[in-house]
């Protein structure tokens, strides 16, 4: 693969539609500050995911794993004044870092960071009678699918569902994974083709991170 070439073209991308204000660009100095793994989304993913919010024209977003809140960011601009984000976030040093951010980026009043593990939090959501128009799963990778089910619970008919790296350079092609985080993305890209109540799609990325892809139901 060209991974130079893809590089090179994502910097054009997002020079040209996505490029990192003061509070973006915090956010990504805070992760390195932090010793955070560097996994967020890139920037063109950022405003792909922005973008999105705005067609569906979104007032709620939940999204299950907040790292230092770089997809916050993008997605919760796309809200309006009295919109609402949560985001679950197991590591508590994660969630201290993104409410910093949040903060810096004047995002505080409409994101919601609740921490502990996303399988005990999603429940009370339910419980809450919560509904979200647009859901991005970004958490750990294992337990995907059952993401994806507690998922639409909390959707009502036109939610858009999203989900990353669901195609790990191309491990997914592999029948019977041993990484347990690739066989947890091919459980889940099966319960999306076969699960009637939507309509799926999955996008394959290059660019500035490694080749994976983005599932959108
Ligand atoms: N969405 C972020 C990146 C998320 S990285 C961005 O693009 O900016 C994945 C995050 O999920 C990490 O912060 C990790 O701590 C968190 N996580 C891992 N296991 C989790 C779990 N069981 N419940 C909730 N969050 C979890
Ligand atoms: C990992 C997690 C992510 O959400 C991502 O975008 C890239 C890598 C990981 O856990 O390795
Ligand atoms: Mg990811």
């Amino acid at each position: 693969m060209n991974q130079q070439l893809f590089e090179a073209v994502d910097n054009y991308i997002c020079d040209l539609v996505a490029p990192e204000d003061e509070a973006l660009k915090a956010t990504v100095e805070s992760i390195a500050q932090n010793g955070i793994p560097q996994i967020s989304i890139s920037a063109s993913q950022g405003k792909f995911l922005q973008v999105l919010a705005k067609v569906c024209n979104a007032k709620t977003i939940l999204e299950i794993g907040t790292l230092a809140g770089y997809s916050t960011i993008w997605m919760a601009r796309a809200l309006p004044k009295d919109g609402r984000l949560i985001s679950l976030e197991y590591e508590q040093l994660h969630a201290n870092v993104a409410t910093e951010n949040m903060k810096r980026a004047d995002l505080d009043g409409i994101v919601e960071i609740r921490v502990g593990k996303a399988i005990d939090l999603l429940p009370e959501l339910v419980k809450e009678q919560l509904v979200f128009d647009m859901i991005f799963i970004d958490a750990d990778k294992p337990p995907y699918a059952e993401y994806f089910e507690w998922a639409l619970k909390l959707s009502r008919k036109g939610t858009l569902i999203i989900a990353d790296n669901v195609i790990r350079e191309g491990k997914v092609l592999e029948e019977n994974p041993d990484d347990d985080r690739v066989a947890g993305v091919h459980r889940f890209n099966k319960l999306i083709a076969s699960t009637k109540e939507v309509t799926a799609c999955v996008i394959q990325n290059v660019g500035a991170k490694e080749h994976d892809g983005m599932a959108i139901a």
